[in-house]
């Protein structure tokens, strides 16, 4: 008996800390343990030790730049998290294993205490969450890549924070120069994993449309789709009725907007329809109401003579395509 106590306390000051891959920041300070940051701390595992001989600690956000470590009472959840911005990211966040109540943060099944499995980096029987998800759960979060579920199947999401009211999941990047075989027209994954994080890798090419109608069926209600360049910026936004399929196969006129707003767009022949599939004169999804024409061609699988895009944005960077359900 007295050898188990021993060992559970052995195990409990050995426990690892964490690191939720991709998330730096800190957590609301009111959820700081009371003391206020340890300073002049040299490590995480030294950050870590602190937070394992705390019974009350449950997280721990450690900033190397100025060696503080801040412990906190809750593993931290999507409201009360504030991540750092692309650039400024200098604070790493860990959670302590096997203590995440419902829709904290987790890394695997067994650290959520109530029994729900951890899908998308949260404790949730939610099978699907995507960026509307996360914009709902913390409404200042910002754009960033995050993690999230489609059905069930973890995936790394792109997410559109501050355009249209936010929560617009990355479906598409086609980047300019990158020709698509049909066969990754539907899921190409230029994920790369650092270790443990994913990094949208920029400038490569993207395809999570194997989930639009997953996305779209994930809530009732119609959806909404933004297609747009980059430098320029300029694309359309739909308001496309549920029985619309963004894998169709014609064109569909649907209603649109100018995205941004005021931006104007049209092509310098044929018409702006929602994007659909096709494989026609090295075209294999467009957004030009002339099936012949390949000027909006969203994706290519070979050179084409015409502008790829609208007019005064025809040799864009990318053009990425996104969605938001339940609109
Ligand atoms: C799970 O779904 C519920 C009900 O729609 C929602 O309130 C909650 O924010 C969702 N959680 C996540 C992590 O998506
Ligand atoms: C991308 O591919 C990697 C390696 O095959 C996989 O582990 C990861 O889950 C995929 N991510 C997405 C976003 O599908």
């Amino acid at each position: 008996m007295l050898l188990l106590l021993f060992l559970l306390k052995a195990l409990k000051f050995g426990i690892a800390c964490q690191k939720i891959p991709l998330y730096y920041g800190t957590l609301d300070p009111a959820l700081a343990l009371p003391g206020g940051p340890i300073t002049g701390v040299i490590s995480s595992y030294q950050c870590c030790a602190f937070c394992n001989n705390n019974e009350l600690c449950k997280s721990f956000s450690f900033r190397g730049s100025t060696g503080e470590c801040t412990l906190y009472s809750k593993v931290g959840s999507y409201p009360k998290f504030l991540r750092q911005d692309w650039g400024a990211e200098d604070t790493e966040f860990y959670i302590m294993p096997r203590t995440s109540t419902t829709e904290e943060f987790c890394r695997q099944d067994e650290d959520c205490v109530n029994g729900e499995p951890c899908l998308g980096r949260v404790c949730t029987t939610n099978r699907t969450i995507t960026c509307l998800s996360i914009k709902e759960l913390n409404p200042t979060i910002n754009t960033h890549t995050f993690w999230g579920a489609v059905d069930g199947t973890e995936i790394r999401l792109s997410c559109l924070m501050d355009v249209q009211g936010g929560g617009w999941t990355q479906l598409v990047d086609a980047v300019f120069n990158f020709f698509w075989q049909p066969a990754d027209v539907l899921s190409l994954n230029s994920t790369t994993v650092d270790g443990d994080v994913p990094r949208m890798r920029m400038g490569q090419p993207y395809s999570a449309l194997w989930a639009a109608e997953l996305i779209r069926d994930s809530r009732p209600g119609d959806y909404k789709v933004i297609v747009r360049s980059q430098a320029p910026e300029k694309g359309v936004l739909f308001s496309a009725p549920r029985a619309q399929s963004l894998l169709g196969t014609t064109p569909v006129s649907v209603p649109y907007a100018a995205e941004p707003a005021g931006s104007g767009f049209s092509f310098v022949a044929g018409t702006v329809v929602f994007p659909y599939m096709l494989n026609q004169h090295g075209v294999v999804y467009h957004m030009n109401g002339d099936k012949s024409s390949d000027i909006g061609g969203i994706m290519r699988s070979a050179e084409v003579a015409g502008d790829r895009w609208a007019v005064d944005a025809v040799r864009p960077h990318a053009i990425q395509l996104w969605i938001k359900e339940g609109q």
